[in-house]
């Protein structure tokens, strides 16, 4: 056992006075749903019992944290239950899963990363914490740090992608977004990262399976983003569902104190995801549920996140025969409570309804929104500069596809606070920019796609619309192709709904779902130029829109003023600028895939591993085109050769050529020629968001330091920096060109 925590005289006090049994309830979260109207039947039952079964806990006193009250009222109402149940006041901590906004919706996380733009990613959080904190939530389940590079796992939008480096960036800012300068600041929230750790690479990308996750893979590329949000302070932790190479993550003694407090410093506490604590009995793993608490707590949870009849009420009969040290009990109560303190709670346990209400109106987060809508979006073809549309010289418009005028669909998954009444639709945006201009069609095309198998979410009644039953497919085709005939351009939207991707929405391949792809191919039939909207959560089969539609925008699931800032991009109010993430593959059967692989036999024939189809991506890492065009000049290094421990300085010119002002993504890319293990060809090193005048150009500066050079060889199993030769590459995208060379020893 390791004691990082932190000593108050008040902690002092309060664990002195504690009974054992209270002791207990503070490491317990309840979920606690009030189910909206119109959930759906079917409702599973031990769900729709628990208010009344956690109100009778609060009561008595034992309950540390809720999950999902998002109501001020009910947050208030649950608080003083909660504090008039224990004699020392303890408050609770409300917990919610704060993805990517609360009212006002941001972009889906993925498509933050796509930005590229740290400050806007802190800015998003910021807003989300700042409307959560209003309504009484201290605690968001975010942000999602897996690494992910198999599209198949839902999870991917989550996510940052496939970069520990980018992933890395982005997490760091997500944790400042969140809790601010530091934990317990005004207006702002605890991080929770997640879900250490592994997750991402679910075995055949379904969802909870397994992960067999090599050490180096484990070093170099998962933890990352974990340690950059530890170091960025981040309160929480949560504990991930699947086995780690073999044994429940949250179960792990290795992994949640070895690896989380010894050598990643972490210094907060440990929430298990939900129910993970009892599925330790499920993986084959506990004996029962009493084995599955007592091993989850020694292993380093000091939280459980229960549904109902959490595992942890055993620990009052483990800490009695000795089973669970009280010490470590102690220590998880005191992280708990250094974080209520940290809050205010108990200075200030209660919200200021109305001033929630106003929180949650207030229009600078709409504004936030969209900005980071805009910013999020990634041109990925723009062929014959197609893009973007001229809003003055277009007569007629038609908008088509079935994720074209869906509300639900704008804001993505997670989110459950949402106000669709303010939710801006593409074809609503469209509509909007072009009022007085040019007339705009709104066509449908095909019935909405369905999952096969329901999502989660359903019997809450958060679905995506469905086609209706008389829906008759013939003549909503039909009436796309008239509609894209009579049309100066046609925007097609298309992609996923939002309950096709996210949390238990794996897909065992990547086509546009329906009948999306024969909507697309009618309507590109007609001769009339066509733009393809995507909306989508991670890279789609999209081979022949790639080849025979000229102009290509993928907006993610943008958020509520997703219509407005998608039609400012085509129309050129603004340009985009993002990047992908993640390498984009041409067809499931090549996933996974990501940029960073290492050189093997045979490399001639590398792009050709499979003989029926390239083995190279659709776009590569980190593509992304804009409304302007950049040149690299050579790139230049500053020393030829560094000690072990020396930096270099890469700088590179980077050219504007087009007339208009523009922001380039610039990517330094770095590969190690030889030494203790084989490097990947190149990995994502360095980058910086530039803004460059047109015909203008800016010198972009990267230090390649010990930092950027280090990694985790399973030769030696510990961390190396070897002295060998570098090359580099800097550019817009994982196929840079610019290169030089050094020498590090
Ligand atoms: C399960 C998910 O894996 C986790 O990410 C989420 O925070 C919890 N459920 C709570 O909703």
């Amino acid at each position: 056992m390791t004691d990082t925590t932190e000593r108050t005289a008040r902690i002092d006090d309060l664990l002195a006075r504690m009974t054992t049994k209270q002791k207990v309830g503070q490491l317990i979260q309840y979920f606690y749903f009030s189910l909206p109207a119109g959930a759906g039947e079917g409702i599973d039952p031990f769900i729709s019992r628990q208010p009344q079964a956690v109100e009778a806990a609060l009561a008595e006193g034992v309950v540390g944290s809720l999950l999902f009250v998002t109501d001020p009222a009910e947050t208030n109402r649950l608080q003083k239950l909660a504090i008039e149940g224990n004699e020392h006041g303890i408050p609770l901590l409300f917990g919610f899963d704060v993805i990517h906004g609360l009212r006002t919706i941001f972009p889906v996380p993925i498509a933050l990363a796509a930005s590229w733009d740290a400050d806007t990613i802190e800015r998003a959080q910021t807003v989300a914490a700042r409307e959560a904190r209003a309504v009484g939530i201290h605690w968001a389940f975010a942000p999602m740090v897996d690494i992910a590079r198999d599209a198949r796992w839902g999870r991917i939008i989550e996510g940052a992608g496939e970069d520990p480096l980018l992933g890395s960036v982005v997490a760091a800012a997500q944790v400042r977004g969140f809790q601010g300068e530091e934990l317990g600041a005004s207006e702002h929230i605890v991080a929770g990262p997640k879900h250490f750790a592994g997750y991402g690479a679910a075995l055949g990308g379904r969802d909870y399976d397994e992960v067999d996750l090599s050490d180096q893979e484990f070093w170099n590329t998962c933890l990352p983003p974990f340690k950059a949000a530890i170091d960025a302070g981040a309160g929480n932790i949560m504990s991930a569902y699947m086995d780690l190479n073999g044994v429940p993550a949250s179960g792990n003694h290795w992994l949640l104190t070895e690896v989380l407090r010894d050598a990643l410093g972490f210094e907060g506490f440990v929430v298990t995801d939900a129910n993970a604590a009892k599925d330790l009995e499920t993986h084959h793993f506990a004996a029962d549920a009493a084995d599955a608490a007592v091993r989850a707590l020694n292993a380093g949870v000091d939280m459980e996140m229960g549904i109902f009849q959490p595992a942890f009420a055993n620990l009052i009969e483990a800490i009695d025969d000795g089973r669970v040290d009280t010490a470590r009990v102690d220590e998880a109560v005191r992280r708990i409570l250094v974080v209520k303190e940290k809050l205010g709670l108990f200075e200030q346990p209660y919200v200021d309804e109305a001033d929630a209400r106003r929180v949650l109106a207030d229009p600078a987060h709409r504004d936030e929104a969209q900005r980071a809508a805009e910013r999020s979006a990634v041109l990925l073809r723009n062929e014959g500069g197609i893009l973007p549309l001229d809003p003055d010289s277009l007569g007629s418009v038609a908008v088509i596809g079935p994720l074209a005028t869906s509300q639900r669909d704008t804001l993505g998954p997670w989110v459950f606070d949402f106000d669709l009444g303010e939710t801006v639709t593409i074809a609503e945006g469209i509509a909007t920019r072009l009022a007085g201009k040019a007339s705009v069609v709104v066509e449908q095309g095909v019935a909405e796609p369905k999952r096969t198998f329901p999502s989660m979410f359903e019997q809450f009644g958060d679905t995506s619309p469905s086609a209706p039953a008389d829906f008759d497919a013939d003549a909503a085709l039909d009436r796309a192709v008239r509609a894209a005939t009579d049309a100066d351009v046609a925007i097609v939207v298309l992609g996923e709904q939002q309950d096709m991707i996210g949390e238990n929405a794996s897909r065992s391949d990547l086509s546009l779902p329906g009948d999306q792809q024969r909507l697309l191919e009618a309507v590109v039939a007609t001769g009339t130029r066509v733009v393809l909207v995507l909306m989508n959560g991670r890279p789609l089969d999209i081979r022949w829109a790639a080849e025979n539609v000229p102009g290509i925008l993928d907006v993610w699931y943008p958020g509520t003023r997703g219509g407005s800032a998608v039609a400012s991009l085509l129309f050129g109010d603004t340009a985009p600028a993002g990047k992908l993430p993640f390498t984009w593959p041409r067809t499931v059967g090549q996933v996974p895939i990501h940029h960073a692989i290492t050189r093997s036999h045979a490399p001639q024939n590398q792009d050709k591993r499979y003989w029926n189809e390239e083995s190279t991506p659709l776009f590569p890492f980190g593509h992304g085109l804009g409304y302007t065009s950049f040149e690299y000049a050579e790139v230049r290094v500053d020393a030829e050769r560094v000690g072990l421990d020396g930096t270099v300085t890469v700088s590179v010119d980077v050219a504007n050529t087009g007339d208009r002002d523009g922001v380039e993504v610039v990517q330094l890319y770095l590969h190690q020629r030889f030494g203790t293990s084989s490097r990947p060809l190149r990995q994502l090193a360095a980058f910086e968001r530039v803004e460059i005048a047109a015909g203008q150009t800016e010198t972009v500066a990267f230090r390649i330091g010990p930092d950027e050079r280090r990694y985790w060889s399973a030769a030696t199993r510990d961390w190396v920096l070897d002295a060998t030769v570098f090359d580099v590459w800097v550019g817009g995208d994982a196929n840079a060109q610019a290169h030089a060379e050094f020498t590090v020893g």
